[in-house]
């Protein structure tokens, strides 16, 4: 997948792994990792899929309606990349925290629905349920932030508070921060995730 390797000055810190929204690049959230850790390694991963030339990483039948089938492939897909990513960069690939918005906070809720061991944590910025009806993997000690907005039309609250039970339900250490507004990732969020990434996922 293509993708930007940017090894980190710390050591210490766990490696953040971005995911972008519908039409972004690799290159969009790399000043939000900046903001959440100065010093960590970023592995910032582009969408396979384009849907009329925007990048996405899986299909989408309608907004909100996802090709399951495709859904599955790409998650496998973009999991198997981070694993190969891991050993060819020598990364810890226990110690990789995954930070998404939207299209690509769907894609990393998808990796945490099926696999124990995809991410140390998780910053999901205005996350969908990614599929329902899956038994979700043992969780148990994973951080998971959820970045919400009480206006969101495509993520609506309860759909959040859906998500929210879910994860908890399989272990997850969840916290959800809301806004008071709609689907864009705001300063105040980006910052509620970094104070939260600092008191859960910092050394
Ligand atoms: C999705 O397709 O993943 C969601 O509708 C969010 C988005 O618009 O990308």
């Amino acid at each position: 997948m293509r993708h930007i390797w940017e090894q980190g000055a710390d050591p210490s810190a766990p490696t953040l792994v971005l995911f972008h929204g519908t039409g972004g690049t690799e290159r969009d959230l790399i000043p939000l990792a900046k903001r959440l850790s100065p010093g960590a390694s970023v592995l910032s991963v582009r969408g396979n899929v384009l849907e009329n030339g925007m990048p996405r990483f899986f299909r989408r039948l309608a907004e909100g309606v996802f090709d399951l089938e495709d859904l599955a492939f790409r998650t496998e897909e973009t999991y198997d990349f981070l694993n190969d990513a891991a050993a060819r960069y020598g990364a810890d690939r226990s110690r990789f925290v995954a930070v998404g918005y939207s299209n690509g906070a769907n894609i990393a809720g998808s990796m945490l629905f099926r696999y124990k061991d995809a991410f140390r944590g998780a910053i999901l910025h205005h996350p969908m349920v990614p599929q329902r009806g899956l038994t979700l993997p043992d969780l148990t000690g994973t951080p998971v932030f959820i970045g919400a907005g009480t206006n969101d039309p495509i993520c609506p609250p309860a759909e959040t508070a859906e998500l929210e039970t879910l994860l908890a339900g399989a272990g997850a250490d969840v916290a959800v921060h809301w806004e008071q507004r709609g689907h864009q990732l705001t300063a105040t969020e980006a910052d509620a995730a970094a104070a939260w990434f600092r008191s859960k996922l910092a050394l």
